[in-house]
């Protein structure tokens, strides 16, 4: 063995056998930041429209994005805390779907926040590096510049004569959420970061059908579970 492979291997014994200060304990913050995918596992009932009544086959889907995540943690006591998720705005292209309307491809787009908090339970020991950790809460999504496509306006039109615009609005959704994540911890205040999350988000969409002299010809509703896995890989720095 060469010397600086023994002393390598010295100086790894040494930072293994090291006692850790502790690690996580009452009254720490610990600080997250990496990249957030909301993954929706969604379905819908059928389009169900004023003029038209419902339509069998007439659903949509929701894709998936990825963002800006960031996480936050107080530490109420060594074990009990209380995390916050936040994003920037993720934006979702809604799709056709169903026997009706799949393969007709996007036909609305929405953005929203998905702010999340929950009680988050540490089992480790204060001193582990290890900190994995399970949380239940509540999720609050707000859907904002949600907007029609022309492939919708222009789907709409061929069941609805004469529909030459279209609009589309989101029920904010407020549900339950759950959490399991991990921290590793490779400095005293340093360590890397992993969590998935499970979120009940479910909207009424309303899709307003206008006329070319802007009157107002229909209007639609469908109801859609979006209900996402949300999946987060980043880094935790703890104050
Ligand atoms: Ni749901």
């Amino acid at each position: 063995m060469s010397r600086s492979f023994k002393l390598g291997v010295l100086a790894a014994a040494v930072m293994a056998a090291a006692p850790m200060a502790q690690a996580y304990e009452a009254g720490d913050f610990i600080g997250r930041a990496g990249a957030v995918t909301v993954d929706p596992d969604s379905s819908s009932s059928d389009l169900n429209s004023n003029a038209l009544g419902t339509i069998p086959g007439a659903e949509v889907s929701v894709d998936s994005n990825t963002q800006l995540g960031l996480t936050l943690t107080y530490m109420v006591t060594d074990q009990i805390a209380v995390g916050v998720l936040g994003a920037t705005p993720f934006k979702h292209d809604i799709e056709g779907d169903g026997t009706v309307l799949g393969g007709t491809g996007k036909l609305a787009e929405t953005k929203h926040l998905p702010p999340t908090v929950t009680l988050q339970f540490f089992p480790m020991p204060s001193s582990s590096k290890f900190q994995p950790y399970a949380g239940v809460g509540v999720n609050y999504t707000n859907f904002f510049e949600e907007k029609t496509t022309q492939t919708l306006t222009d789907t709409y039109a061929a069941l609805a004569p004469g529909v030459t615009r279209t609009d589309i609005e989101l029920d904010d959704s407020f549900g339950l959420a759950a959490e399991i994540g991990m921290d590793y911890m490779i400095t005293e205040n340093v360590g890397l970061n992993a969590a998935i999350w499970w979120a009940d988000i479910d909207t009424e969409a309303t899709i307003n059908a206008y006329t070319a002299g802007g009157t107002k010809a229909d209007t639609s509703t469908v109801d859609v579970d979006i209900d996402p896995w949300v999946y987060m890989v980043g880094v935790s720095y703890k104050f």
